[in-house]
């Protein structure tokens, strides 16, 4: 394992900064991610073997614009800037960035005219090749020493490099599954460019993560919410492997979880050997949420009395400083902000409902990873696949699935319906083929006729999704034998359903929860 060789990435504040870091990860080479404005002396601190300036929503010439200490480019590092990077690159070396007359967003054809260094390998014109812009200024005039080398029909310097230093910049988006070329460019500018290896897995990731842990915490105590899904399973594990009994998991049922879920779950986790205390404060939460519809609410509420009971079971544990959750990246990039870029969509996740005074530092050691990296090292750690292939549960739970009020009688239904959902799904063999299915209950009446009664009860919705990450989704076609299956399922055996419906939206613009 290396780690001798490092890729630095600083994020200017775009949505896709975490793309590029996990583009770096699939070359298997290690990547860190840092604010812009980490100082010139932490830069050299690090060490980078080569160092990407991320995209970002500003103009370098805003006087807000946030910009990185010009000496960056005298290390005689090998950089890459992706759009904003690019640009702050052009403007901080001389040259000249401008609005454009057409802001520029989707696919654009690339002719590329110097087919070498970051464009090795790839076609000569008159190939042209599909990528991803998302800009509103345009580089006008390079810094002296650099020349263009890809062009695009509205832009004539789509990317550049300098003439003697391993300096380069593109205007679109390698990091993004619609740039055809993408991992080309990131490929060769790791290989080619800052002459790594691809010599990092999962199992770095777990050395290096276990390894920091153990910095960060030493003899210190950490209390972990552990729900039994696959993020804050492993996240307890990689702290297991740090500080083993320091680690106390604290599993709560909270009385908004599935059908058996809660004995499933302890069931599993005996397996894994972690030290796990068992909160029963279905009361509790069910109290707080009385009356409760706007789910907002709910879910601030959730959260904070979460929040209460980890401090109590870290108080009753002795002296314990940390507090670890599973957040990870699309968590995070949807619920918070970073200098107001990337709106906040829902408070949600696990990031939101924290109390800004909560009195335990946070560890989130699967913060910059998507899904199904994390099911990766939930594998190299050795969890159980039926474990590992759960699908995501959200925090918050039934409350936000029962839309309007909670109530125990309508958690009861929605546990049913759900409960047939997972079935059908798995004896179906479509649960391993989509991202999520569940049950969600909505906060209306509908009539229907069941023998010769008519009937005034409540509709299920079943979501079922094909997604990547979560960040983006599409209903899943399931088979109509299928769908038929589940509705007269649960209309036959869930007291008070009589309709069902099958939600068909994508995300965006629907998210994938109802809430
Ligand atoms: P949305 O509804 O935002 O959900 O499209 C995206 C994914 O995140 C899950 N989700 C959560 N996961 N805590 C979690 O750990 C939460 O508060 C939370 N809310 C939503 C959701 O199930 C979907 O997979």
């Amino acid at each position: 394992m290396s780690t001798k060789e490092k890729i630095l990435v600083l994020d200017f504040g775009s949505q896709t900064t975490q793309l590029i870091a996990r583009r770096v990860r699939e070359e298997k080479v290690y990547c860190e991610i840092h604010p812009f404005n980490v100082s010139i002396d932490q830069i050299k601190a690090m060490a980078p073997t080569g160092i990407i300036l991320s995209g970002g929503p500003a103009s370098v010439y805003d006087p807000e614009a946030p910009s990185i200490s010009p000496e960056v480019f005298e290390l005689g590092l090998p950089m890459l800037g992706i759009c904003y990077g690019m640009q702050l690159t052009c403007h901080l070396l001389g040259g000249l960035v401008e609005r454009c007359a057409h802001r520029e967003y989707g696919p654009a054809k690339l002719t590329i005219d110097e087919v070498n260094d970051i464009f090795y390998g790839l076609a000569p014109p008159p190939v042209t090749h599909q990528v991803w812009m998302s800009h509103g200024d345009r580089i006008e005039k390079l810094p002296s020493g650099f020349k263009a080398i890809a062009h695009s029909e509205t832009c004539p310097v789509a990317a550049m490099r300098h003439e003697s230093l391993p300096i380069y910049g593109v205007q679109f988006h390698p990091e993004v599954a619609h740039t055809e070329i993408g991992a080309d460019i990131i490929s060769n500018f790791l290989f080619r460019i800052c002459g790594c290896s691809p010599s990092w897995d999962m199992r770095s990731f777990v050395e290096i993560t276990t390894r920091q842990i153990k910095e960060k915490v030493g003899d210190g105590r950490v209390v972990c919410a552990l729900s039994g899904g696959v993020d804050s399973t492993v996240t307890a594990l990689l702290i297991n492997r740090a500080i083993g009994r320091n680690l106390i998991c604290v599993f709560v049922n909270n009385g908004l979880l599935r059908k058996n879920e809660a004995e499933t779950v302890l069931a599993f986790l005996e397996q894994l050997d972690l030290n796990v205390q068992y909160v029963d404060a279905s009361r509790r939460f069910l109290e707080r949420l009385k009356g409760v519809d706007d789910p907002e609410k709910k879910r601030k509420i959730i959260g904070e009395e979460f929040i209460h009971i980890f401090e109590e079971e870290a108080k009753r544990a002795g002296k314990v400083h940390f507090l670890a959750q599973g957040t990870l990246y699309p968590d995070v990039i949807e619920s918070v902000s970073f200098k107001g870029p990337s709106a906040v969509i829902k408070s949600h996740h696990n990031v939101g409902g924290l109390p800004e005074v909560m009195k335990l530092e946070l560890i989130e050691p699967l913060r910059e990873l998507f899904k199904d990296e994390v099911r990766k090292v939930a594998r190299e750690l050795g969890m159980p696949d039926e474990l590992i292939n759960r699908h995501p549960f959200p925090g918050p739970g039934l409350a936000i699935r029962v839309l309007g009020a909670v109530t125990e009688e309508r958690l009861d239904i929605l546990r049913e319906a759900d409960a047939i959902v997972l079935e059908e799904m798995k004896a179906s063999g479509w649960y391993q083929k989509v991202w999520q299915a569940f049950a969600v209950l909505l906060p209306i009446h509908t009539v229907g006729v069941m023998g010769d009664e008519r009937t005034y009860d409540n509709v299920v919705a079943i979501r079922c999704v094909e997604s990547l990450d979560a960040m983006t989704a599409d209903w899943a076609r399931l088979p109509y034998d299928l769908m038929a299956r589940l509705s007269n399922r649960i209309i036959n055996e869930v007291r008070g359903v009589n309709r069902v419906c099958y939600d068909i939206s994508p995300k965006p613009p629907a998210t994938i929860e109802w809430e």
